[in-house]
């Protein structure tokens, strides 16, 4: 069935790989930047943006084909996408449902905006870390230097 799916823009089920559903309608180039997937890898991915959904009115949807995502991404998809629902998909079926949960430190994928950080200094190749000081509204504060990063700020900061 494809009960949620919008009859007009039919995606294809895929064999194997991870579909990111109930996304917050807009949101989905954030989590692809997130993932670090820009096209190039040669992986098919379908992004479905504000189509009808029942639980959220609007919402997007990204398949993703070749690729499971690790703990870490799902976490992370967590900052910008709190609705979302990570289907692994192992031929044709469902194998896992995961619900994203916020986790209390994030490393990597996100840049520290204080220009003096340790971890912007290129020859030091830190991999950045932010623990969550508050989840409503979400606040986010450097390791290193104490700066604090709010949701909004946020959006700036996932690295590519
Ligand atoms: N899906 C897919 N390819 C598959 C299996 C599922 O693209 N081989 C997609 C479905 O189209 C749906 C999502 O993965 O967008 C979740 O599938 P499923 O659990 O079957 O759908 P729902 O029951 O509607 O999910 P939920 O309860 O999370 O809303
Ligand atoms: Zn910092």
């Amino acid at each position: 069935m494809n009960l949620g799916e919008p009859s007009s823009l039919t995606v294809s089920k895929i064999r194997n790989g991870t579909v990111i559903d109930h996304i917050p309608a807009g949101k989905a180039l954030l989590v692809l930047r997130i993932l670090g997937i820009t096209g190039r890898e040669g992986l098919r991915t379908a992004v479905l943006m504000n189509v009808e959904s029942k639980k959220l009115g609007r919402k997007d949807i990204i398949k993703i084909e070749g690729r499971e995502l690790t703990s870490d991404e799902v976490n992370v998809i967590a900052l910008v996408a709190p609705s979302a629902t990570i289907n692994i998909i192992r031929n044709y079926t469902v194998y896992k449902k995961l619900k994203v949960t916020i986790p209390q430190e994030i490393r990597g994928f996100i840049r520290c905006p204080n220009p003096t950080c340790i971890t912007n200094r290129r020859r030091e190749g830190l991999v950045t870390r932010f623990r969550v000081v508050k989840r409503e509204p979400l606040t986010l504060q450097c390791v290193y230097c104490g700066t604090m990063i709010t949701q909004e700020e946020l959006e700036d900061l996932i690295s590519m």
